[in-house]
């Protein structure tokens, strides 16, 4: 057999006789707000540096939304532009995933909240929650209702106003985070490909390395909750770095090997946009070249659920992704959650 003639990939959904459908990424987009906070305007509130930040993180600068911006807004900006990518109308959308931390409110869900903006009326709607790792569990729900053949259409968004929940006199995180939207609409296109494989994976046992403690049904808001600044969000640096080191590691590891495919066949690496030093870990680790690295946190920070679905994007648009090239997305979150997917484009 020629070289040419060698298939590119084994396509893992053959064994499970999904003939005749895929799970095609129709079109992508995103959105992140007009006002950027630098590390130089962080040095002002609170006891930190631009070089501090820089070589702990690789984050010099980020997105915050405006006061009467919401997480509904953001994702409504975001899925207008991948539908219209996808030339896709709001009539065709069967079904509406946003995956969040910061939905507008605890109820209605956010992803009703867009479905209204974007008049989008034959769809059902849900939110997703799994911290920074929503957006491929957001990709996996999508394949599996379009796989089943319950729906065509799914649009999936991962958005955050991470702004709102970030205690900006801790130094810890404020430094860390983002706002903006990702979206993708996903579709069955007969002879695409798409979607190949994604991964998911959690361990409750590590809740407590990342968490906002108030505001559920455990602590409700009180007086006592807001003075000792439990509507914010606390993270254990350091073991959630090594958590999300091994776990993406594991996650882009088995999506791998459910392709049969190795690393180098990968064009684009796209991990969650956390920190420099774990994407680069992560790379290291799977024996990747620092090329197939995708890496655009320096100018977004953290922008959790919607920090790959905003990389895809910039990917995508940018030229760095071709239309027959493997992408693989990797993601690491609270919970502990984690996940990875295969995409031919
Ligand atoms: N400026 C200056 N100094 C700081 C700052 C800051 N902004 N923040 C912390 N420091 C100090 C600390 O106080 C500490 O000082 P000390 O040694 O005197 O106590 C020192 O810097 C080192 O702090 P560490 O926490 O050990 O720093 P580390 O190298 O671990 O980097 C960081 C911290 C950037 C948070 C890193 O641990 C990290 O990226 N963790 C993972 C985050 C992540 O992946 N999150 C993903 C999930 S997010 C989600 O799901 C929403």
């Amino acid at each position: 057999m020629s070289p040419s003639s060698t298939p590119k990939f084994k396509n893992p959904r053959a064994k499970y006789n999904f003939q005749g459908r895929t799970c095609s990424i129709a079109g992508v987009g995103a959105y992140v707000p007009e006002r950027i906070l630098t590390n130089a305007d962080l040095e002002k509130m609170v006891n930190t540096t631009d070089e501090w930040i820089t070589s702990r993180t690789g984050i010099k600068e980020r997105h915050i939304a405006a006061k009467d911006e919401f997480t509904s807004d953001l994702a409504t900006k975001a899925a207008l532009l991948a539908m219209k990518r996808a030339g896709v109308t709001p009539e065709q959308i069967d079904l509406i995933v946003v995956a969040t931390i910061t939905p507008d409110m605890p109820f209605p869900s956010t992803a009703c909240l867009v479905q209204r903006k974007i008049g989008a009326f034959r769809a059902a709607a849900f939110d997703l929650e799994a911290a920074c790792s929503g957006f491929i569990y957001g990709l996996e729900v999508a394949q599996q209702f379009i796989m089943s053949r319950t729906y065509d259409t799914v649009l999936v968004i991962g958005a955050e106003k991470l702004s709102s929940i970030v205690d900006w006199e801790d130094r810890n995180t404020c430094v860390l985070f983002g706002d903006g939207a990702g979206a993708a609409v996903l579709q069955n296109r007969p002879g695409a490909h798409g979607l190949l494989t994604a991964v998911m994976g959690a361990d409750g046992r590590k809740s407590d390395l990342l968490f906002m403690a108030a505001g559920g049904s455990r602590s409700p808001a009180t007086a006592e909750s807001v003075s000792s600044r439990m509507h914010y969000l606390k993270m254990e640096g350091k073991e959630t770095f090594k958590n999300a080191v091994q776990a993406m590691v594991t996650a882009a590891s088995e999506a791998l090997r459910r392709c049969e495919l190795d690393i180098s066949r990968i064009k684009c690496i796209i991990p969650h946009q956390a920190n420099r030093r774990i994407i680069d870990a992560v790379g290291d680790r799977l024996g990747a070249k620092p090329e197939q690295l995708f890496a655009n946190l320096h100018k977004f920070g953290n922008t959790s659920a919607a920090s790959v679905a905003i990389a895809l994007d910039e990917a995508v648009t940018t030229g760095r992704v071709q239309a027959g090239d493997l992408i693989l997305l990797v993601v690491f979150g609270a919970g502990l959650t984690w996940g990875a997917a295969v995409i031919e484009w």
